[in-house]
């Protein structure tokens, strides 16, 4: 009877040894020796060949009981180390959804955009109409309209970037150097659209946008903003752009105290023309005058140039810089911080 007794301490053995296993390749080599070719179990079976009919039917039967526990042992063990691995993978791939998500970092508007959009509300507010045109503009437009013709002096005020291309009537492009040739474009658009009627409304535009001249340092950068304002009327005078321009500035600096100071200048499109000062009467920049703006009554040649009699048309135009509003409203002391890309510039405008 020892087969019986050791079929049975064999099942014991196994079921310690497969307990043992941590892993399926362990488990395997276990299993092998006790049902593997030479495992116990298999010589158990070849032992019984020496025995009588009846023996061998008696612990054959025994074996064969021992054999199918170990299977059932091992089979048990084989799914327990499955479910751990299961269990160890769900640990380590488990998302924990009460952390606070990564999130997105949020944008912001550039402090150059939030004043250009406080501009057209402003002006809208005041009832003038907003346009934007090209960057890439002709020469006709940027300055022969403007009454600065071909040679004349006045064009080297401002140091041109020309685009290497003519346009179709041969005549040089450019990258528009101020905003001005949008009041030939919107005022010569303007007039045809009311071409035959009684009388024509005002012209009462703003044009923001993007300008470009070859210069950099502190206060000058090669591209930069500018809005250009023109009303056009039968007697819109220079006391129409004091007005206009003094609403417009309480406005823009959410201020009353705020004097405007108009300098004699030259511009080629108007006439007489004026550079716009301004000082703060208390604050930091108390009493300093700082310049923001060209003016003028438009040039009885650029009335003409729009396609009206300058008999009876007359009105103002003026182009201030949108950097500089930006810079005397939030306190910024270089230009080129607008565009070096700094979060930590750019980001203490987010909430303002
Ligand atoms: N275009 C002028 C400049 O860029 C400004 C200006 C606009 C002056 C309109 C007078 C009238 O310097």
């Amino acid at each position: 009877m020892t087969t019986i007794t050791d079929a049975q301490q064999l099942v014991a053995q196994a079921r310690e040894q497969f307990a043992t296993c941590g892993t399926a390749a362990e488990l395997e080599d276990a299993k092998a020796r006790f049902l593997g070719k030479a495992g116990a179990i298999t010589t158990l079976l070849k032992d019984l060949a020496a025995l009588s009919p009846e023996a061998k039917r008696q612990q054959g039967g025994a074996i064969n009981q021992a054999k199918q526990a170990i299977e059932q042992a091992l089979q048990a063990r084989r799914d327990e180390l499955a479910e751990a691995r299961l269990q160890a993978r769900l640990a380590e791939e488990a998302i924990d959804v009460s952390l606070d998500g990564r999130g997105q970092r949020r944008g912001g508007l550039h402090p150059v955009v939030r004043s250009w959009m406080r501009i057209e509300a402003i002006f809208r507010s005041m009832g003038f109409e907003v346009a934007e045109g090209p960057e890439i503009e002709d020469d006709w437009t940027n300055f022969t309209a403007l009454n600065s013709p071909q040679d004349h002096p006045a064009r080297s005020m401002q140091d041109t970037f020309y685009v290497d291309i003519d346009d179709a009537r041969g005549q040089p492009l450019l990258l528009r150097t101020h905003t001005s040739p949008m009041q030939v474009r919107h005022a010569r658009a303007h007039v045809q659209r009311h071409q035959g009627a009684a009388d024509m409304p005002d012209i009462r535009v703003i044009a923001p946008g993007r300008t470009y001249r070859v210069d950099s340092d502190a206060t000058h950068s090669p591209m930069f903003h500018q809005f250009e304002g023109l009303w056009i009327g039968h007697a819109v005078s220079m006391a129409d752009l004091k007005g206009t321009y003094t609403a417009f500035l309480h406005a823009f600096f959410e201020r009353e105290d705020i004097e405007l100071r108009f300098r004699p200048s030259y511009f080629p499109f108007t006439e007489p023309s004026a550079e716009i000062d301004m000082r703060f009467d208390s604050g930091p920049l108390q009493g300093r005058w700082l310049e923001i703006s060209g003016a003028g009554q438009v040039h009885p040649t650029v009335v003409r140039n729009f396609g009206l009699d300058p008999e009876q048309f007359m009105g103002f135009a003026f182009g201030s810089g949108i950097e500089r509003l930006t810079m005397l409203r939030y306190g910024i002391g270089d230009l080129r911080q607008f565009y070096g890309s700094d979060l930590r510039f750019l980001e203490q405008f987010h909430a303002a």
